[in-house]
């Protein structure tokens, strides 16, 4: 287990599409995970994708419990989403802040779906079904985006509402969720 680099805005693997798990259950999946592990929680992430450490393949996680970088935002249970389906249920979208580990100290305005059912399987291979809204509807949307090759800041549709965390938000305790 170790806390690895993340790669930033500009590395060309964030741009590629991820290949998918082919073998659950393994020693080097349990491995990789314990990575992501150790990394997002050395850095407060809210989740984080294999591509972020240079592994280009479709594997998530995400949690959100007491989160210095997301004070407000509702709990998301701790998840490892492999090869993940997502289908996003009906139009409803709502806007709100996103942060990104490879697109530090920026914050941007981004518009997601409010309900989502997504589908993959755990680290063992086992299936997971979940129909999500809100925040956790948001964290996934976002985990996801990156196994295709989509960093948020793509999706900000008013550069406007894209900039600096210590600038948008001088009191941290007004940080907003997502
Ligand atoms: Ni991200």
């Amino acid at each position: 287990m170790a806390v690895r680099t993340v790669l930033r805005m500009g590395h060309p693997l964030l741009l590629q599409a991820a290949a998918p798990v082919q073998s659950f259950g393994t020693a080097e999946l349990r491995e990789l995970v314990a990575d992501m592990d150790d990394t997002m929680r050395a850095l407060s992430g809210a989740g984080i994708a294999a591509p972020q450490i240079g592994v280009s393949l479709r594997v998530v996680i995400f949690e959100v419990t007491h989160n210095p970088r997301y004070p407000q935002a509702e709990p998301v249970p701790y998840t490892v989403l492999i090869n993940p389906t997502l289908d996003l249920l009906g139009d409803e979208r709502d806007e709100a802040w996103e942060g990104c580990l490879s697109v530090p100290g920026l914050r941007g305005v981004v518009a997601r779906h409010t309900n989502l059912r997504y589908r993959g399987f755990d680290l063992d291979g086992r299936p997971l079904d979940r129909t999500v809204t809100g925040f956790h509807a948001r964290v996934v949307q976002h985990e996801v985006d990156h196994l295709d090759g989509i960093l948020y800041p793509q999706r900000v549709a008013d550069l406007r509402w894209f900039g600096f965390e210590d600038e948008l938000f001088p009191d941290r305790s007004a940080l907003p969720p997502g």
